[in-house]
């Protein structure tokens, strides 16, 4: 390892090492800020005060063996160097992902603007008024295009969404227990897949048949073998591009009390009938083609819509319109909005990181061209399409698809391997559905050139002029009977940014309503909201990496499965684990794929009856979720008076339940900020019991490097690239859940059907839609983990335990800190109990959130994992200024409670109620009893920099009471 960038400087001790280059911009505080921290903390030095937070059997006994990068212009060096591996050819691919134009705007202005992906998701909806529109937008262009009544705000992918269908339409069904989901078998291949993976650990009976011919209950029948139906899941277009018409099959199934699933193309659904009105319940799908660049598989925004009446089924995150405390419209979260942390393993699924800033891009991509633009767009894809079929046809070819958008299959027998070598020798990827067909899909970057590409290759002589020119023929493949005749997008919005001006204006106007970590602290514990430096963003939007698909043959991805390689082996490295799959698009995702892996194990040791789960009660709802998902019972561990897992209720529950234990799934350090003295006895007693023990590795950042679950006693963590290893939190989305795991799990890893060498063959299938699931932005945490080298990363780890201990210690006095350790030390984060206070004189964590966006910060966690409480999570990227900053308002904070508690001020009179405070208050009447500025310009605000939130207190239950979940009208924002 080399760590000759690493200066230790002369003063003495080894807490006060200089880290050059970009540990040192990584990390806020240096020099004399660490030596006046650690005296705070009564700490001598980083290492002496991680040896009294960390338990000394846990700790790590060798450094890291991660090399660092000389600089930042190197990485970017060796990042060219990945890209230039790869070979990016026009893709034809088609089967969900598809060429599509990143409309410059949004993405210098979206993608690129650290106001978008610097965000967290807006669960503190007076901050988040920008990016909860752009998602309101998002919800409209999904339910207008799909023709049904509700859309969440963005699922993880359409597989991964179809198989929230398959579950939502079980729970909705009264259909006996072994009634089958009917799948046709022209759904796109990843999805079936995905569907089987969570069908199989539900114990749900999948039927896979060609559904095209159900047209009553007879061949309903039939089709799923004599056996009652939950509801059918069809393709609209489908894999071989065939746009069916699915509405006798609809009637059949609703005849039978069933539901029906459309995966359907928001492209085609511009010129073809919604999937709504022929009856559809359900529409899932991708919203990758709206600009989202393929990116090797993603990330990209999965929807799901539903007529009214299933909207509580709707998993992931819904947003709506409400009001605020002066009767504005205002938006925010509706209805299941951290439902896991409430409902835990009786939650609708596990989706807690979706995809929002691709879901925003997506919504500003129909903002942008409006319903005409996308119409053109559509038109012109479906013309080409027209006219390349005709000239496939008249060239003597053979084409299977009758009824098309923009994908042919065509007939070529014996020869498929032939043509798509010959294809890709010619710079195209054609997909070769069998050794007798293949098939070509058009999208909007194609233009005739290469149409007659396509025909170039096969020897097919176009008739001249058959292939229209750049403006389509306005000739088109769909039937009839198929065609839309609907209006979609007249909402306002969408007919109002066309012209760049006023487009870069809208983004800017929303992006200033938010407060994203470009504006300050976002100490939100359990999300570790770290630097995201633009250096490890880069690469994200480079063609090589971002015009890959994910299906493209092997030879044309060396380079980024060669940094998929890297990335893997550091995260082995740095978790002590053996193997690890990069699949899992998000935490949830990894959770479900590693408790998977801990059933597979089992069963392969002929022990598949051990599904009791043991999960403390601290541990985030995603992990109750998940075990339900993964087909598991979830039985509940005690906490301990301190705040730690209760050792005895552990013993007897694993005695309980010896012979059925399959694992126990514990956070570490665990949520309550504390390294737990108790973790390798808990590994043991599990182990001893036959059962696995998962680690949950969200609160990773306070480990790397200083200790290594798989080395102290766990046997699978997911991890969350999205948290420790600085991909950015996009506004709730994307994320990256890896799942790592030791040897004996190595077998039972995510694998995919489309993709040999993206996993184990005895794996347990795939969790998402693409073999690496969100590829594109690993480039972010290969830089994260390069640049900073082993010695950084630990230092880092260090720097995030002291900014805690830190602010634990100056506000110690103000508010209680519920749990601590050795020396009153926590681990990376905090938990400030507010009980006592709300007790004494009313105010609650709610007003002290509220009141900090006054004062100019993104409030802290609220009441997770203890209600009542505030947990705080700095990260080692806030330097000196703004910990300083924050303890300062919340001391200052402190002295207005105390104003209540003397009475000087009714709670419900008080800056702290009617917080936040915004301009709009300031400058109206003024009935008070408290002064305008200090309401507005607190101590430590200075006029210049006030941040000024656009609405004030969001009344949550009045929008769930009256639920609207798409644009509302205009007027309605009127007074
Ligand atoms: C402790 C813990 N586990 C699991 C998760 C779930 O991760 P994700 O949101 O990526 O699905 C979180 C997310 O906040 C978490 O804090």
């Amino acid at each position: 390892m080399s760590i000759d960038h690493l200066v230790p400087v002369t003063t003495g001790t080894s807490t006060e090492t200089v880290m050059a280059d970009f540990v040192s911009r990584h990390v806020g505080p240096a020099g004399d800020d660490v030596r006046h921290m650690l005296e705070v903390v009564g700490q001598p030095s980083l290492d002496a005060m991680c040896d009294r937070a960390i338990p000394g059997a846990i700790r790590s006994e060798s450094p890291l063996r991660v090399e660092a990068a000389a600089s930042e212009s190197a990485v970017i060096e060796e990042l060219r160097g990945f890209a230039s591996r790869n070979t990016v050819l026009t893709s034809l691919i088609g089967l969900g992902y598809y060429g599509t134009v990143t409309p410059p705007v949004v993405r210098r202005n979206v993608l690129e603007n650290p106001a978008w992906y610097t965000a967290y998701t807006p669960y503190q909806p007076e901050i988040s008024q920008g990016r909860l529109e752009a998602l309101l937008n998002f919800q409209t262009v999904i339910t207008d295009l799909t023709g049904l009544d509700v859309a969440g705000s963005s699922l993880l992918d359409e597989s991964t969404a179809a198989a929230e269908a398959m579950s939502l339409m079980r729970r909705a069904s009264k259909a006996p227990a072994d009634a089958v989901v009917l799948v046709d078998e022209r759904l796109f291949p990843q999805t079936i897949a995905v569907m089987r993976t969570r069908a199989e650990a539900l114990g749900l009976p999948l039927a896979v048949a060609d559904l095209r011919a159900v047209s009553d209950a007879d061949s309903l029948s039939a089709a799923a073998g004599g056996k009652a139906v939950v509801g059918a899941m069809v393709q609209y277009p489908d894999a071989t591009g065939e746009l069916v018409d699915w509405a006798p099959l609809t009637a059949a199934v609703h005849d039978a009390k069933g539901l029906v699933t459309a995966c359907a193309d928001l492209l085609a659904l511009t010129l073809a009938a919604a999937p709504g009105e022929w009856g559809a319940d359900i529409a899932v799908g991708s919203a990758q083609r709206f600009g989202v660049p393929m990116g090797f598989g993603g990330p990209h925004a999965g929807y799901m819509a539903v007529h009214r009446g299933l909207e509580r089924q709707i998993p992931g995150r819904l947003v709506g319109v409400s009001v605020d405390a002066e009767g504005h419209q205002a938006y925010r979260l509706a209805l299941q909005t951290r439902e896991q942390h409430i409902r835990r393993e009786k939650a609708t699924s596990n989706i807690c990181t979706a995809q929002v800033l691709l879901a925003v891009m997506a919504s500003m991509y129909a903002v942008w061209h409006g319903p005409a633009g996308l119409v053109a767009i559509a038109q012109r894809v479906a013309g080409l399409t027209t006219a390349l079929r005709r000239a496939l046809v008249d060239g003597g070819l053979e084409v299977e698809t009758t009824s098309f958008f923009d994908t042919v299959t065509v007939v070529v027998p014996g020869r498929a391997d032939e043509v798509t070598a010959r294809f890709a020798e010619n710079g195209i990827n054609v997909w070769r559905v069998d050794a007798d067909r293949f098939s070509v899909s058009l999208d909007e970057t194609s233009t005739p050139a290469t149409a007659q590409a396509v025909l170039d290759v096969l020897g097919v002589k176009g008739s001249d002029g058959a292939l229209p020119g750049a403006g389509g023929t306005g000739a088109h493949g769909i039937p009839q009977a198929l065609v839309r005749t609907t209006d979609f997008l007249t909402h306002p919005v969408f007919h109002a940014h066309h012209s760049e001006t006023a487009m870069l204006r809208y983004l800017r106007r929303l992006s200033d309503r938010d407060f994203a970590l470009d504006r300050g602290m976002i100490p939100l514990g359990s999300c570790t909201m770290k630097l995201n430096a633009t250096t490890e963003m880069e690469a994200v939007t480079w063609p090589e990496f971002a015009n890959l698909h994910p299906f493209a043959p092997a030879e044309q991805t060396v380079g980024i499965r060669a940094l998929i390689d890297d990335l893997s082996a550091w995260l082995c490295e740095i978790t002590g684990y053996d193997a690890v799959s990069l699949q899992p698009n998000a935490g949830s995702q990894g959770e479900f794929a590693g408790l998977l892996a801990i059933h597979a194990y089992h069963q392969a040791r002929g022990e598949g009856h051990r599904r009791v789960c043991l999960i403390p009660a601290s541990a985030h709802g995603t992990n109750a979720a998940s075990a339900v998902m993964a087909g598991l019972k979830v039985v509940v561990v005690k906490t301990a008076a301190g705040g730690t897992v209760d050792m005895d209720d552990l013993r007897a529950k694993v005695e309980a339940h010896r012979d059925d234990l399959a694992a126990i799934m514990v956070t570490y350090p665990s949520t309550h900020g504390v390294y737990e003295d108790t973790i390798t006895e808990l590994c043991e007693l599990v182990h001893e019991a036959g059962g696995q023990v998962y680690v949950d590795g969200a609160n990773l950042n306070a480990l790397v490097g200083l200790a290594q679950p798989g080395r102290f006693g766990a046997d699978v963590s997911h991890l969350n690239l999205h948290k420790t290893f600085c991909i950015p939190h996009g506004g709730g989305g994307p994320g990256v859940g890896p799942v790592a795991v030791r040897a004996h799990l190595a077998p039972h890893l995510p694998n995919h059907p489309l993709a040999a060498e993206a996993g184990p063959e005895s794996g347990v299938g795939p969790v998402s839609a693409a073999p690496y699931g969100s590829a594109s932005i690993l480039p972010i945490s290969w830089a994260y983990v390069r640049l900073m080298g082993g010695e950084g990363l630990r230092h880092a780890t260090q720097m995030a335990v002291l900014g805690a201990n830190y602010i634990a210690a100056r506000l110690r006095e103000h508010y209680p800190v519920l749990y601590s350790g050795h020396d009153g030390l926590v681990a990376h984060e905090c938990i400030l109990d507010v009980r006592q206070i709300t007790a004494e004189t009313g105010v609650t964590v709610d007003d002290i959130a509220k009141r900090l966006v006054d004062y100019g910060f993104h409030a802290p966690t609220m009441s997770f994992p203890v209600a009542g409480t505030l947990m705080v999570e700095p990260t080692e990227s806030e330097n000196l200024y703004e910990l300083d900053r924050f303890c300062d308002a919340m001391i200052a904070i402190r002295g207005e409670i105390e104003a209540i508690r003397a009475g000087e001020v009714a709670v419900g009179d008080s800056m702290l109620r009617h917080a936040p405070h915004t301009a709009l208050n300031i400058a109206g009447e003024w009935d008070h009893p408290y002064d305008r500025t200090a309401a507005a310009f607190p101590v430590g605000v200075h006029a210049a920099d006030k941040y000024w939130p656009p609405v004030s207190r969001i009344d949550g239950a009045y929008g769930d009471r009256n639920l609207v979940c798409s644009c509302p009208p205009p007027e309605a924002f009127e007074g």
